[in-house]
């Protein structure tokens, strides 16, 4: 049994593939490795150039009821957004987790190009210009679309926060990461209840209304849509701390102003969307609170431009965003392959020469 200490191109072989670790883009002495408050997270490359994310979980996250997460993607099979959702789970009898106790229940999924929502709100502490509001509006109205199709079917992240979307401005899409807390209606409710992170907990939640719902995107989905509205406005970027526009729900001086201050900025562009906001604002239950779906109606209502601006980007509702040829669990084809072209030789051989 050893440690998991990986360096730069140390291999692993999982679920009987060879993955590669990557290194870090600006840092190329040591593995790509993103910490979370339960797990740290490596970049791997399988042998057909394809990258994987491995969530390696701390000590207390390492859970029996993970095993569960392979079956997610049943369930989001007909979804946007949810890339991250096709996962394999390393269970304790596996080689690799006699090897490294560390990978007990380590979850091996597809990787997702971009930046969290979280690395965006830090670039103007980094001096690094904030997206543009051209980009920020179809890929905002893609993460409406994405959670009101969620919540149609009885689905909900619960745990809807900036370090938890991952943000292509180019493709002006978004994906949702981090779903062990997702709420499934067959699921039973979770040892610890997840609360949510200050800023997109509603008040509700602070006064022990449960998030495990299908409606419990409904105040995240609607402030972080707000928080991508008000990013690139002049007048509010300073308004923003490191980790989010609001530092709680409505109550507290600092953050009712704050609100004021982005309503009043939004009715003017986004008059719908802003009527929306306030109605999550001041709802007492998530119940009260807009549905998603009309939230991302407001913002196309708000934007005739929009539906343009999405069909170009490619970004309409489509097929399952998993790609086949990504997946390390499918049949290896290279050997399927080689040994349909020795049967091929095999067979040519024996009608040469035995069979006459
Ligand atoms: N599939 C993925 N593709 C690319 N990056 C990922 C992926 N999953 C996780 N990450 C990166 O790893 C970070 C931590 O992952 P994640 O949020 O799943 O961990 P966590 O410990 O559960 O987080 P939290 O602190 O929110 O509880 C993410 O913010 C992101 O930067
Ligand atoms: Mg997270």
């Amino acid at each position: 049994m050893k440690a998991l200490r990986p360096k730069p191109r140390d291999t692993i072989s999982l679920f009987g593939e060879i993955f590669v670790f990557r290194e870090h883009g600006q840092a190329a002495w040591t593995v790509y490795c993103a910490e979370g408050r339960r797990a740290s997270v490596y970049l791997l490359e399988d042998d057909r150039g394809e990258f994987w994310a491995l969530k390696v979980f701390k000590p207390m996250f390492r859970d029996p009821s993970l095993r569960d997460q392979e079956e997610l993607a049943v369930h989001t099979r007909a979804l946007q957004g949810l890339r991250s959702s096709h996962r394999r789970v390393v269970l304790p009898n596996a080689s690799a987790a006699r090897m490294f106790p560390e990978l007990k229940y380590a979850i091996l999924m597809p990787w997702i190009e971009g930046e969290t929502w979280a690395d965006i709100l830090l670039r103007p502490f980094a001096g690094i210009t904030a997206p543009s509001l051209e980009d920020l509006i179809p890929t905002c109205y893609h993460l409406t679309r994405v959670l009101a199709q969620m919540e149609a079917v009885g689905i909900a992240h619960t745990d809807l926060s900036p370090g938890n979307l991952i943000l292509d401005l180019s493709k002006r899409e978004v994906q949702l990461i981090d779903l062990e807390d997702m709420y499934l209606a067959t699921k039973p409710n979770p040892r610890f209840e997840n609360l949510g992170v200050p800023g997109y907990r509603p008040l509700s939640v602070e006064h022990g209304e449960s998030l495990w719902t299908r409606s419990a995107d409904r105040y995240a989905g609607t402030i972080l849509t707000a928080e991508m509205l008000l990013f690139s406005h002049p007048g509010f970027v300073s308004k923003f701390t490191q980790e989010s526009l609001f530092t709680g729900p409505r109550g507290a001086t600092e953050n009712d102003k704050k609100f004021a201050e982005a309503a009043a900025a939004l009715s003017g562009p986004f008059p719908r969307f802003a009527a929306v906001l306030s109605r999550a604002w001041t709802a007492d239950t998530l119940d009260e609170c807009p549905r998603l779906r009309a939230v991302s109606e407001a913002i196309a209502a708000d934007c005739p431009a929009l539906q343009g601006v999405v069909a170009r980007s490619g970004v309409k509702p489509s097929r399952p965003a998993i790609n086949k040829s990504r997946s390390p669990f499918r049949p290896n084809s290279r050997k399927l392959s080689l040994l349909v072209a020795l049967v091929i030789v095999l067979v040519a051989f024996y009608l040469v020469f035995i069979g006459h």
